[in-house]
């Protein structure tokens, strides 16, 4: 039997983990022969729903869980962890943008970095998923100058997931047909879902949808999504979510398939003329637990334009949490 990974998990008696953890549990993220220990934290109040969430994962009785650790102290949840989810923070609510939770949020990512710099693996791999995603990693990164930068991620597979599912509903395809999706860009309302280098069963999906149907229903279809589900379940997207976690990471450590790619908000290397370190969505391949950001596409003007009003939102929140940055 392989050495357990161990993987933390923040905010884990909130929504999203209350599939997501289950789901590791079962081997998803690592594959079916890598056991694997949860160091789950919360904040204490939350300790008592957190043993709860304990109970439930010892009565599925997963043979690959090795361990799990319920804990309020971010010293003990990151201590010689391989990855580390950032699931923990406030949702928002109906009538709300995702970056109206800067103020609270980014405090969670900056007074966690130090933790994390400190008692983690060096080549920890993270994911953020509170929002807004890309600001908060962006925050986290900053605070966390031991470890390795281009490992400090943002999910926006949950909207390259939306997108595929839109893009097979129109065409009346499979989502396994769909390949080359692309999201670029912040995980909110200025992000660019882009069809134009997508395939639909080997065809180009540029010649089967129209123009105006990928800009004008398809971009801002995919772009609310979050807000279309939260106003129909009155709270925000859990499941799909968690889904969403285990697709990033599982991709991310066991490789894309052949003549595809995924979307991951990772650390701008100036591609694409996205000024370098920002947390930005580009299409990536992955290979040996490491990813590359696909280089080169022919991007037309259109898309062009909407990549850099992205970027402009982004320095825009980098702008208001410039003192997390330290
Ligand atoms: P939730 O309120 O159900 O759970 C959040 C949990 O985090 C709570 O249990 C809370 O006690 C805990 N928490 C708060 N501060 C913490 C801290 N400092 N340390 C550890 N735990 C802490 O929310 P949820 O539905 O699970 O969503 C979590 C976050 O994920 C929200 O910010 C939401 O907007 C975001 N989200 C992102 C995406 C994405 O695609 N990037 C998708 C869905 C949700
Ligand atoms: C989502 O995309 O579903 C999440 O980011 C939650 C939200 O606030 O929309």
């Amino acid at each position: 039997m392989k050495q357990p990974v161990r993987i933390a998990v923040t905010g884990a008696a909130g929504q999203i983990c209350y599939s997501l953890l289950f789901r590791i549990a079962a081997g998803e993220i690592y594959g079916d022969d890598q056991p694997v220990i949860l160091q789950m934290l919360e904040i204490t109040p939350a300790l008592g729903v957190l043993e709860a969430v304990k109970m439930e994962l010892d009565d599925c009785a997963f043979p690959l869980l090795a361990g799990v650790v319920c804990t309020d102290s971010p010293a003990v949840a990151f201590k010689d962890v391989d990855a580390a989810l950032f699931v923990g923070a406030k949702p928002r609510g109906p009538g709300m943008e995702r970056k109206d939770l800067i103020n609270d949020n980014g405090k969670i990512f900056s007074g966690l970095g130090q933790a994390l710099n400190d008692n983690a693996k060096k080549d920890v791999k993270v994911l953020v998923v509170g929002n807004p995603a890309n600001t908060n990693a962006y925050i986290l990164k900053a605070n966390c100058p031991d470890l390795d930068p281009r490992n400090i991620t943002a999910l926006t597979r949950l909207d390259h997931n939306r997108a595929e599912s839109q893009l097979a509903a129109k065409t009346n395809s499979s989502v396994s047909d769909i390949k080359k999706m692309i999201i670029w860009g912040n995980h909110s309302t200025t992000q660019v879902p882009d069809i134009s280098h997508c395939t639909v069963a080997g065809k180009a999906a540029t010649g089967l949808v129209d123009t105006a149907w990928a800009q004008e229903e398809f971009i801002p279809k995919v772009a609310k999504r979050g807000a279309e589900v939260i106003n129909a379940r009155g709270s925000s997207s859990a499941a799909s979510a968690g889904n969403g976690v285990i697709d990033h990471m599982a991709t991310w450590i066991q490789g894309t398939e052949e003549g595809n790619w995924v979307s991951m908000a990772v650390p701008s290397d100036g591609s694409y003329g996205i000024e370098e370190g920002l947390i930005y969505s580009y299409p990536v391949t992955c290979k040996n637990g490491d990813y590359e950001i696909v280089k080169g596409l022919e991007i037309n003007d259109f898309i062009k334009g909407k990549i850099l009003d992205s970027q402009s939102e982004l320095l825009e929140e980098r702008e208001a949490v410039k003192d997390l940055l330290s």
